[in-house]
């Protein structure tokens, strides 16, 4: 083993630091994402400064020692420890706060093993400090978050998102070790068949007293079994969705239809008022009640990781930089005999990581050559798309202009198209070129006009390439 391991030595020896490729799994999506530093372990003597950076993204940490006057206005700059790493910090030491300043470069290569990806990011925010005449140490324990702003591939601050419903509320996390809910709406429907529930439905609106979060719960009954009702949300149009997704489970048991249950953590008994509405149906609504619950586990997350970006599937954005390509649909053309020209119909939609929408565009454009024959009419030129119907309109080319060879069943495409999912201030445009073959056409003549069409479902992928981006 050893001359493998003193190769090893010699290569990273060669490399330089820039050139040092991040193949971590994530490195690209939590770059375009959770980009930002974590300062850690600040202690401050004199007028030597020291703390770790700690780069979210790449999962690497810099040892930084800084020179700094106190009370000073003036950027002073760090050096990091090492050669390994292309973090660039400078500081201000001012009276209760520490200004602190962090730009890095670094590559990845995880989705594009032959394309490495350079990403650039800056950042800055105070850490507050208490000195006495030497020493300055962090008012506060715990690390403190940089944010960052991509500068490379493109400028880019990726959004936060709301973080579970009621995260932020004073006494959330001590109120939680006593979980309450209010039940505040009851109604069943249960077929009562001669004094014996035979089945039926359940409504169940609850609230999290210490969130505030409300669910509604809906389910099937069937005899007198215990039945888990299905929980979501009673949300109120939120922009992204939240990270750290609640989740409610209610199991209801009709045998006494007065039991409900929060799976593993409470039960309580409802008030219920029923009356016959017919021969075999009895409707039962509830007032409010209130329980208190048991809590089953508690456990730390990551720092700062509630209010973080989405760790997203290849997003719009990321899968344009790293894999773009376009899916293709409901292709025809048609034509009538006695003219070479025709028109040309196709869905579009963007693939990304994402599932499908199932919603692409169509563009449509007549007066095209579409026969086989039409080669001498010009085929070769250009047309521009002129857009039919919107499907997904973020994933739907801005612009874009094609040229079909029927002869060949060849369609080239050059998109403009725009991403503004990971920051909605800041979109990415793209732009880029593509060649496909056009699978599987069937042809039909009735009368004098000539349909040919890809099979109705039938839909392929076509690779981008040569693509551009910039904001
Ligand atoms: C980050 O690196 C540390 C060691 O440097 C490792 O223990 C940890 O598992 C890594 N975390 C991730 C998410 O890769
Ligand atoms: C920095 O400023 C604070 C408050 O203005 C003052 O008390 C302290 O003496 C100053 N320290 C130095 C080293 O100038
Ligand atoms: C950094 O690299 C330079 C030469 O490239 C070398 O002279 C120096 O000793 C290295 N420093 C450390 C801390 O490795
Ligand atoms: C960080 O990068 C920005 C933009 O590239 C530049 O203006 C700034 O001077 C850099 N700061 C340091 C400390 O290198
Ligand atoms: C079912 O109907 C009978 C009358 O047929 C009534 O006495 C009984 O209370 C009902 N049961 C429920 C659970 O409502
Ligand atoms: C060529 O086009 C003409 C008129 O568009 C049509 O009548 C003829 O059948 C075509 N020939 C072939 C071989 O497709
Ligand atoms: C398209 O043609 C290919 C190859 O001839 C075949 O494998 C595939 O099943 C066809 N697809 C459809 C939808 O007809
Ligand atoms: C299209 O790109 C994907 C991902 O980069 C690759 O796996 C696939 O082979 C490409 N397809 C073609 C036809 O080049």
């Amino acid at each position: 083993m050893a001359p493998s391991i003193a190769c090893v030595a010699t290569l990273a020896a060669l490399l330089s630091p820039l050139t040092f490729a991040q193949v971590t799994a994530g490195c690209t999506t939590d770059s375009f994402t959770v980009t930002s530093w974590l300062i850690d372990d600040f202690e401050s003597s004199g007028t030597i400064v020291q703390f770790q950076a700690h780069n979210r993204a790449t999962n690497t940490s810099a040892q930084v020692s800084c020179q700094a006057s106190r009370n000073s206005t003036v950027w002073q700059s760090c050096t990091t420890a090492g050669n390994a790493s292309s973090l660039l910090a400078s500081i201000q030491l001012e009276a209760t706060v520490a200004r602190i300043r962090v730009n890095e470069t670094w590559v990845c290569n995880d989705l594009t093993p032959s394309r490495p990806l350079n990403f650039a990011a800056q950042g800055e925010a105070p850490v507050p400090i208490t000195c006495n005449a030497d020493t300055c140490t962090p008012s506060s324990t715990g690390p403190v978050l940089i944010k960052s702003v991509l500068s490379a591939p493109f400028p880019l601050s990726p959004s936060a998102v709301p973080g579970p419903s009621g995260h932020d509320k004073n006494g959330c996390a001590a109120g939680s070790r006593t979980p309450s809910w209010e039940v505040f709406s009851t109604q069943l429907n249960l077929r009562n068949v001669s004094g014996r529930i035979e089945g039926g439905n359940a409504f169940i609106q609850l609230r999290n007293t210490i969130t505030d979060y409300r669910a509604s719960c809906f389910g099937t009954l069937s005899g007198t079994a215990p039945a888990t009702l299905q929980c979501s949300a009673q949300s109120s149009g939120r922009p992204r969705a939240p990270k750290y997704n609640i989740n409610t489970v209610l199991t209801f048991s009709p045998g006494s239809f007065v039991l409900v249950e929060i799976f593993g953590v409470g039960t309580a008994r409802l008030p219920l008022e029923c009356s016959a509405v017919g021969e075999t149906t009895t409707y039962c609504a509830g007032d409010p009640a209130t329980f208190t619950g048991r809590l089953i586990s508690e456990k730390p997350i990551p720092p700062f990781s509630l209010g973080d970006p989405l760790p997203t599937a290849p997003s719009c954005t990321i899968s344009s930089v790293v894999a773009p390509s376009w899916r293709f649909s409901d292709f025809e053309t048609t034509s009538t005999s006695g003219s070479s020209l025709g028109s040309i119909r196709f869905g579009i939609e963007l693939n990304t990581g994402a599932a499908l929408t199932g919603y692409p565009s169509t563009f449509f454009r007549s007066g095209v050559p579409v026969s086989a024959n039409a080669t001498e009419s010009g085929t070769g030129a250009w047309y521009p798309c002129v857009l039919e119907s919107v499907g997904e309109q973020s994933l739907t080319p801005t612009a874009c202009a094609f040229r079909y060879d029927a002869a060949a069943q060849s369609l080239a495409l050059s998109a403009d198209w725009r991403c503004s999912d990971l920051d909605a201030s800041r979109p990415v445009s793209f732009t880029g070129d593509l060649r496909t073959a056009v699978p599987n056409l069937t042809c039909s003549t009735t009368a004098d006009r000539t349909r040919c069409a890809t099979a109705p479902g039938q839909a392929w992928a076509a690779n981008v390439t040569d693509v551009y981006w910039g904001n």
